[in-house]
């Protein structure tokens, strides 16, 4: 499949044709100097491991995986950074000078450096998941490093508990119950579910929300009601969608590549203005 193909870094992902990963890497590429030419490959979803290993046998240099291949990419990995191993999810693979595939996370990093960019973060905040999926598994490690204080809230309970076991080695974590901590205001609260904010029935709770909470939605999508729209009646004005994660996520996968980190807010500006 991947003989005759003249890009050598693609995004692998199903489905894949709104992905801007292509747009990014080829912004990093002109704006750095770096040259690479970078695609994006629809994969059937039985197919992922043969396709990835076709696409490094032939040209392939580096990939990013999205949905629902990362669990798969931390699979086929030969080697993996300690932070995917942590995150046990992978959406970065780059073909190490030996031959091997590393397989890396940088979903997490790119959440901490946009939060870190929007003054949305300090250390020993209070912070609210809400979700516990893959999306939450892998930003909650580099979270507590940070010193953050975690409650997550989900709606299954099992899936909830399976992620605070694998995490409260790494620092504070704990399952968010409303009818204990009744009177909690969150400094932060972070939408990893896989329902956006944006969306009419918002599946956040308003009264955990005071005007000084900031609110990060890792969804980003197009043609859906404004978030000021959604916040209108809470007073805080601090929230983002998850589009300068993206472009983070990229800018560490692109460094892992090519050991040059690239300018991230003009890329971030000219997104959110789409
Ligand atoms: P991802 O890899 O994107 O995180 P996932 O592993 O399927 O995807 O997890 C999706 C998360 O969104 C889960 O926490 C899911 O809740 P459950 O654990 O109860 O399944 C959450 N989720 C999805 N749709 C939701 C909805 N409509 N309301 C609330 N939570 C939702």
């Amino acid at each position: 499949m991947f003989k005759d193909k003249n890009f050598n870094y693609a995004v692998f992902g199903n489905p894949i044709d709104h992905s801007k990963s292509p747009a990014i890497h080829n912004f990093f590429s002109n704006q750095t100097g770096v040259f690479h030419t970078y695609g994006s490959i629809n994969v059937p979803l039985n197919k992922f491991s043969s396709i990835i290993l076709d696409f490094f046998k032939h040209n392939g240099k580096g990939a990013n995986i999205t949905a629902p291949f990362k669990q798969e990419a931390y699979c086929i990995s030969h080697e993996l950074t300690e932070r995917a191993k942590i995150a046990q999810s992978v959406n970065t693979l780059k073909k190490t000078d030996k031959g091997y595939i590393l397989g890396d996370n940088t979903d997490g990093i790119g959440l901490l450096s946009d939060l870190i960019r929007l003054d949305f973060i300090k250390k020993k905040y209070s912070v609210l998941i809400l979700g516990a999926g893959g999306a939450a598994r892998g930003i909650l490690f580099p979270l507590l490093s940070f010193g953050c204080s975690i409650f997550i809230m989900n709606r299954t309970l099992s899936n909830t508990k399976k992620l605070i076991k694998q995490f409260n080695r790494y620092g504070k974590i704990n399952i968010f119950n409303k009818d204990i901590l009744k009177y909690k205001i969150f400094d932060l609260i972070i939408n990893a579910t896989s329902q956006s904010l944006e969306e009419e029935n918002s599946i956040i709770d308003l009264s955990l929300i005071s005007s000084n909470t900031c609110i990060y939605d890792m969804n980003y999508k197009k043609n859906k009601k404004s978030f000021l729209n959604t916040f209108v009646h809470v007073k805080s004005t601090k929230f983002s969608n998850g589009i300068g994660m993206l472009v983070f996520q990229a800018a560490h996968s692109f460094e892992l590549w090519h050991n040059v980190f690239p300018e991230t807010d003009k890329i971030i500006n000219i997104l959110k203005a789409e």
